[in-house]
């Protein structure tokens, strides 16, 4: 027995394990309940009594020495495991910074709380669409400049029959005609959205941009209603002391029609450049929806009357942040994206 001990302290003293698996075979090997130790251990009865005690030290000492060697191994490998395996070697060293949102989305969700908080939903339509829901059904007449080369970017020309003219829409009104035609009134809706026109680009002038959409249909909605939401709209957007005025205007969709402006937030209405030394700036157009428009979308005009007005949010980005430039907003030069990190 005593010359398996002493082989067996041998063999502990060089123990060598290259991976985990290795380390639990020794582990096994020795120190487990079928592990040699132990079978040593069970033997020990069988030691004569007058060698029961070198033999029974000796013992001892091998089977501490076993622990003591596995549990010296086992932190060695610890050690080593850096946690390779969880860092991803491809990314960059660099803090990656977070990005900001877009002064237009700000803008729009603005809008769109402000309208939201009046109960208004949120209407969506498709931006290559066709002249029957941008200008016909719109009441634009045949020959209305609007629909000419300059204005619309045309997608796909019908010689036959112009209404179905696949177009960019140049308006988000579009997006009124497909919302009547879905619903009957009570309708109340905003409708987002980019559009397109075939400009020349400057800093005054994009061929894209953004407009938001209002409609509102019911029985007896009157341009009083229109007027109070507008103000409402300018005080929330503006500050509470912001002024309106309402001019006559024309537009084929509305019967009467009218431009707001508002005081103007950045001299405060006494003059200047912003403002033409007006003291005032248009930021919309509004009217009440003609009945041409409720009837060419299946709305009874003798039963419901409503409003509509559109406003482009490059405008009122411009008036809130005094964007110089138009072309600033799609150019995505970050130095003027991190500018709006505070905004939201
Ligand atoms: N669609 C008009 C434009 O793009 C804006 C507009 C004016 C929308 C009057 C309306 C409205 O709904 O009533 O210039």
């Amino acid at each position: 027995m005593i010359e398996k001990i002493e082989q067996l302290l041998q063999e502990v003293d060089h123990l060598q394990a290259s991976n985990t698996e290795e380390l639990e075979a020794l582990r096994i090997k020795y120190l487990s309940k079928k592990g040699a130790i132990n079978a040593l251990m069970a033997d020990f009865r069988h030691v004569p009594a007058d060698q029961k005690k070198a033999v029974g030290m000796r013992l001892n000492e091998l089977k501490d020495k076993a622990q003591e060697k596995i549990a010296a191994l086992k932190e060695q490998f610890e050690a080593q495991d850096t946690g390779l395996d969880d860092i991803d070697l491809t990314r960059t060293a660099y803090p990656v910074g977070l990005g900001t949102r877009h002064p237009l989305s700000i803008v729009k969700n603005e809008i769109i709380d402000i309208f939201a908080r009046m109960g208004f939903n949120i209407a969506n339509g498709p931006e290559v669409e066709d002249d029957l829901h941008v200008y016909t059904k719109l009441n634009f007449a045949a020959d209305h400049p609007a629909r000419d080369m300059q204005d619309t970017f045309f997608v796909n020309v019908n010689p036959n029959d112009v209404t179905k003219n696949i177009i960019l829409r140049s308006h988000t009104s579009s997006v009124q005609v497909r919302t009547m035609e879905q619903a009957q009134p009570p309708i109340r809706v905003i409708c987002p959205g980019r559009v397109y026109r075939n400009e020349a680009i400057s800093y005054r002038a994009h061929c894209f941009f953004h407009q938001v959409e209002g409609l509102y249909i019911d029985k007896g909605v009157t341009f009083t209603d229109l007027k109070q939401v507008l103000l409402l709209f300018a005080q929330e957007m503006f500050g509470s002391d912001t002024k309106i005025r309402l001019r006559p205007s024309y537009f084929p969709f509305t019967e009467p029609s009218a431009e707001m402006d508002i005081s103007c937030n950045i001299c405060g209405g006494t003059g200047c450049p912003f403002c033409k030394q007006t003291g005032w700036v248009e930021i919309l157009g509004c009217g009440m929806v003609d009945p041409n428009v409720l009837e060419a979308c299946g709305i009874d005009s003798n039963v419901y009357s409503g409003y509509a007005f559109g406003m482009g949010i490059e405008r009122i980005t411009n008036l809130k942040y005094q964007v110089k430039d138009l072309r600033m907003f799609s150019e995505n030069d970050t130095r003027f994206l991190r500018e709006f990190e505070a905004a939201y």
